[in-house]
Order: C-alpha cells, then structure tokens, then sequence
C-alpha cells in the first residue's frame, strides 16, 4: 500500500488508498492518534492516547503536546532530556507501525511501498526540514521510501476534487486545525499531466489550540473566583482546565445547544462553570478574524485572476460553527462547504502518495510554488565597495517548483580557498536586497571549496534549487568546468 500520514498539532491520522477510494488506517470512530508524547522512569515513552491517558494530573508535566508548534523546543521528562525532532520521530514510528496493524485487520497489503506526508502550508524551511528529517530518520529505520512532502490544504483540495471532479475549478482550501490556519488556492485540469496546479498558498499560526487558550483562561479566573483555587502555575489543575475547555468547546459545536458547562475536578471538588456559545464566541473574536483575514488576502490578491468557484473550509476546527458562518457572511459570492472536516488532509495525502506510486516523480501530477525566496549573501561588487553587503535572491517566492537558479560569483583575493556564503529565506521578490534588513530568515551556510588556482578572475557559478518537496539543492563549478565541493550545514532553529 502507499500510506499518507497527516502529523498534526493535536492529531495524527494516516490513510491509504483501497479500490481507488481513501480508507483511514484508524479504529472505527477514531478521530486520530493524539499527537502526544510522555515519558517516565516506570512507563518508558508513550505516544498517543497511551501518553495522554499518562500524562493527568501531577503526571502532565512530563507529557508533550502540540510538539509541533515549538519544533525548536527541548524537553525534559523525568529527568531525561528529548528534542522535538526525537519526539516527532518517535510520534511517526507509531503512526507507520499502527497503520500496518490496522491494515493487517482489514486484509490490505501492510507492506508500505511509498509514504507522502503532510506539512502547513506555509512552515518555513527549517521547520519543512525538521519534519521531512525526522520522518526520513524513522522510516529509513523501517525502510520505507518517503517519496514527497504535500501542503496540507492542498492535500485537502486533492481530496475534494477526487469526490467531485469538475476540472477548470479553481477551490480555496480554508484548513483551521489546531495549531495553523493553512490556506491553499489550488487549479485542476485532467487534460494535463500536471494535473493539479497550486495557484497559491498562505498560513497563519492560529488554530483550535487558541481557541481553547482563551476558554482556558476564562475557566482559571472562573475558578479562582468560585473556589479561590489558582490554576496558573500547577501542570495538574493547568492540564485538568486545559480538558474540561477542549470538552466544553467541542460540546458547542451542537447546534441544537447554545451553553454547555464545563466541570473540573480539583482535591475532590467538582467546580462547574457555565459557557455560553455567546461567551465562547466573544471571547474568540478576534482569532476567527485573524483567520479571515488571511483568507481574504489570498482571495483578493488572486481574485481578478482566477475566478474562485468555491471555498472549502476543512480542518478539525471549522466544527465550530462560527466558523463557516463568518466566512459565508465575509464571500456572499462564494459556495462555501464544510468538506471532511477531520478527514480530507489525509485523505488527500493517501490520494497523492498512490499517484505517486513507486516511480511517479515528485512534481508530475501537482504542480506547487515557493513559499518564500531563498538568496545567498554576498558583496555587490567587492572593488568598488568592499563594505556592500546584499542578498541575491536566486530562487523566487511564487515561482513553480522545481526551480533553478544561478549565481556567478568570484573569490575576493588569490588566496581565498572557500568561499562562505550564508543562505536566507525571505519574503523580498526582488533579486537583491540590502544585507541588513531585518525581515529574514538564516537558513544555513554554504561552503565552496575552490581549486587552487583560482584568482579572483574566476567565476564561481553556483547553481541552487529547490525541490519539488521544497527542499534546498546546490552544486557549483568553476568556469574551468571544475566541481567545487560545497558542504550545507543548515541552522539549527
Ligand atoms: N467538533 C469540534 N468542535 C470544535 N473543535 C473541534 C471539533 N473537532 C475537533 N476540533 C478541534 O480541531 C482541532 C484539531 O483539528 P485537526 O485534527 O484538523 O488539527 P491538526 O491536524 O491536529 O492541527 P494542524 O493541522 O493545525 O497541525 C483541535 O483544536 C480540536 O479541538
Ligand atoms: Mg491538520
């Protein structure tokens, strides 16, 4: 089978494709594997609900949630120390290893062949790169090829045009998870090969998980003021509120309820407090128009474009009825769906990896964009001014990957035996820009080893490319057709 697996920020799920339809590799009635991980002395590690279920009470403060919105975080369980990519390692490890469980119990081929996961629409490269690492790391381990990374709510508009295809659409993905809103407006055409086009992407870090912070809240003053109990600082209550308020948030998600109460147990004493929908969407205003907004600057900024035929709105968090009801109020001229809620990222993943196959390169049937440019950092012309720093972007934002570019660049005495430049990541489009401007990202260095003889008459031509997976390449020559070794070492984040 080839398996799609969607690592998300509270819930993982994995899904293939079984007689051309996706089957989600859960038990039935599973929402998915908590993305949670513990770990103590008694237990060893534990993923999953065996970590949630482990981590209550005083217990809590050796259980990581939401791993995947602090992917630069170290931990420190019971005294032994995991970095984030450990955990993600590990949280990949049980998913694969479930996955084939649960097929075994359905007679489906457990023998993986081809794995696609899933990451936000818009992480930036470090944190692609975690991720794609950490699931590499593992399943090279079990031997399984990953074959390519997918944006999630372009998985999710895969996913939708497999229920109904109607080709020349153009869909906008609104993907409200728990921990980012990923936005994806994506263009299908059967009659090419590159079937499915990205026309564009976007993300803000706002999911289900601020929704609850701000009930959260409200909960602990509640609390204090009922039972003089302060909530802040003890992991156990801090995790009991965090609970009683996923539940409470969950429950008003019924439209044929508008106030549930939320119940804490604490030293015995059950304290009840009572949440109106009302309340609920007060108090979360403001993040629902964040969400909108990043909506609406796809919209416009495609609109004269590309006419939008629908917006599907997907992701655990667009339950909350709020939701499709802001956007319908905010696009009056758009069809607006709520499609697979739970489900369609994955499901698209599971989609994509069986196109993919074992031999469909990466880049063939889905054809995606960068996110952001990628330059190098160097002198605008050393002689004239050796104090002129700039960054020659060599790969653009919005350009359609796979993607190329080239820089010609030379040693700035006879003596340099590497040439060190420092990658960056930005937003900027234009070819070069000033050095010291502060809105971007350093990736990582690269060092180019000359050969001997060069001068600083040799021309370095260095050539860097993104990946289909929106990963960095680079290769260099001199303008002798010599090869330079070039060695990468990516920041840490
Ligand atoms: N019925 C519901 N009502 C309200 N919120 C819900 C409901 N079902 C799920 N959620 C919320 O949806 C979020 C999980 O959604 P989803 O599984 O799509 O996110 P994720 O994939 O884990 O996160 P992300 O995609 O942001 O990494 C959680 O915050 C959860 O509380
Ligand atoms: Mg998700």
């Amino acid at each position: 089978m080839y398996l799609g697996i969607d690592f998300g920020t509270s819930f993982s799920q994995m899904a293939t494709l079984y007689l051309d339809q996706p089957l989600l590799l859960l038990h039935p009635g599973e929402y998915g594997i908590p993305s949670e991980f513990y770990y103590d002395r008694d237990c060893g590690v534990l993923v999953g609900q065996d970590a949630s279920d482990a981590g209550q009470g005083l217990c809590a403060a050796n259980l990581v949630s939401e791993v995947k919105m602090n992917l630069s975080g170290s931990y420190t369980l019971d005294g032994r120390k995991f970095a984030a990519q450990d955990i993600i390692r590990e949280i990949y490890r049980t998913l694969v290893t479930r996955a084939q469980q649960i097929a075994r119990t359905k007679s489906i081929d457990e023998n993986i062949r081809g794995v696609v996961i899933s990451v936000p629409a818009k992480f930036d490269y470090l944190e692609r790169k975690l991720i794609y690492d950490a699931a590499v790391s593992c399943m090279e381990g079990m031997k399984l090829p990953v074959r390519d990374i997918i944006k999630e709510p372009v998985a999710a508009a895969l996913a939708y045009y497999n229920t109904s295809l109607e080709n020349g659409k153009n869909i906008l993905v609104y993907d409200l998870g728990g921990g980012t809103c990923d936005v994806a407006l994506v263009h299908s055409d059967d009659t090419k090969l590159e079937r499915f086009e990205v026309i564009d992407s976007s993300m803000i870090r706002i999911g289900g998980r601020n929704w609850d912070e701000k009930l959260e809240e409200y909960l602990a003053a509640e609390i204090q003021k009922k039972a003089d109990i302060i909530v802040k600082g003890n992991p156990g209550y801090e995790e009991k509120v965090r609970r009683a308020a996923i539940n409470a948030k969950h429950q008003l998600s019924d439209n044929t309820r508008d106030k549930v109460f939320a119940r804490i147990e604490i030293n015995g004493r059950i304290i009840s407090v009572m949440v109106t929908r009302r309340l609920f969407e007060e108090l979360t205003q403001d993040l629902l128009m964040q969400t909108i907004s990043c909506l609406e600057d796809v919209f416009y900024r495609n609109y004269a474009k590309h006419k939008i035929d629908e917006i599907i709105c997907v992701g655990g968090s667009s339950n909350m009825l709020q939701v499709p009801a802001k956007i319908r109020e905010s696009f009056p001229e758009c069809n607006v769906r709520i499609f697979e809620p739970e489900h369609a990222v994955v499901n698209g993943t599971a989609i994509y990896a069986d196109m993919l196959g074992e031999t469909t390169s990466p880049g063939t049937v889905l054809q995606d964009i960068s996110n952001f440019s990628y330059g190098v950092q160097a002198y605008k012309d050393y002689h004239k001014d050796p104090n002129y720093l700039v960054i020659f972007n060599l790969l653009r934002k919005g350009e359609e990957l796979p993607v190329v570019g080239y820089k010609s660049l030379s040693p700035i005495s006879n003596t340099q035996h590497v040439i060190g430049f420092q990658i960056f990541e930005s937003e900027y489009g234009d070819a070069y820009y000033p050095a010291d401007v502060t809105d971007k990202r350093l990736i990582g260095r690269l060092d180019i080893t000359l050969s001997p003889d060069s001068t600083i008459y040799t021309k370095i031509n260095c050539k860097m490319s993104l990946n289909s997976a929106g990963l960095l390449e680079f290769s260099a020559e001199d303008d002798k057709g010599n090869h330079c070794e070039q060695t990468f070492h990516v920041s840490p984040l």
